[in-house]
């Protein structure tokens, strides 16, 4: 079984104060939830703030980003090694807005992953279609690119440290979320994808989240499909009460 894992990536919001006012509220009242795993992303700037104010619970601080080389000339960047220094235990790599605005690839995704593995950090690996690409047919083919370049040279002893985060594009940040059905036939192909690759065994350990607009009123439909484990949360992560509601709808029933 896997344990269905949720992320809430709060982007670019947040000062130390509001995050270390949300994270309070989660470790207060998300302390006795079992059966599911739970992480927050918060801006680099409060991270290890965050790190440090959930010391003691089940909650994990994550990276929403790194750069792929671990130290030198990069200025403004922050490397795997140095937000594992800082508090995280994981790093999400290739969210659709680093690749639309920041210039990722599929091949610097794959570069970032395995920085994170072998900083010893778990990564979670994004990937997802635009809408042009979905009206075009082309969802499953885009998918399974961003797959090939994002676990790259990652062998299956590190796949045990991937999750995959399944976003489209056109349901990120717009309230339109993808059916659970949608959503579910590409989890299932993403499944029979890490089959191929890691073999079935293996494949059927690793978690793949859904993102894109997830809420309390669509969490449980989209997380009781048979290949949606959690979920990666924008928007609705930024309230405790939300992102607490979208948690509990995780667990397993
Ligand atoms: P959203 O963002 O929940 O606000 O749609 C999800 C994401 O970008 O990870």
């Amino acid at each position: 079984m896997r344990t269905p894992f949720v992320v809430g990536n709060w982007k670019l919001n947040k000062t130390i104060a509001e995050s270390l006012a949300l994270v309070t509220d989660l470790k207060n009242q998300l302390g006795a939830v079992k059966g599911v795993a739970v992480g927050v992303a918060p801006v680099f700037s409060a991270l290890h703030s965050v790190a440090k104010r959930l010391e003691g619970s089940s909650i994990a601080t994550c990276g929403q980003n790194c750069h792929y080389e671990a130290s030198g000339a990069w200025t403004g960047e922050v490397s795997a090694p140095l937000l594992a220094d800082a508090g995280a235990s994981w790093v999400i790599v290739g969210h659709s807005e680093r690749r639309q605005f920041f210039g990722d690839t599929s091949e610097s995704v794959g570069k970032k992953a395995r920085a994170v593995l072998a900083a010893n950090l778990g990564a979670i690996v994004c990937v997802g279609e635009l809408l042009a690409e979905r009206d075009a047919g082309r969802t499953l083919a885009v998918v399974d690119e961003q797959l090939a370049g994002g676990l790259a040279g990652i062998d299956a002893a590190g796949a045990a440290k991937i999750v995959i985060a399944y976003e489209p594009v056109w349901a990120i940040g717009t309230g339109r979320t993808a059916t659970p059905a949608q959503a579910q036939e590409v989890h299932a192909h993403i499944r029979a994808w890490l089959a191929n690759r890691f073999g079935a065994a293996t494949a059927d350990t690793i978690r793949i989240q859904y993102g894109g607009s997830v809420k309390p009123s669509n969490a449980e439909a989209l997380m009781s499909e048979k290949d949606i484990d959690g979920a990666l949360v924008g928007g609705a992560s930024l309230e405790a009460a939300d992102f607490i509601a979208i948690v509990k709808a995780a667990r397993p029933s």
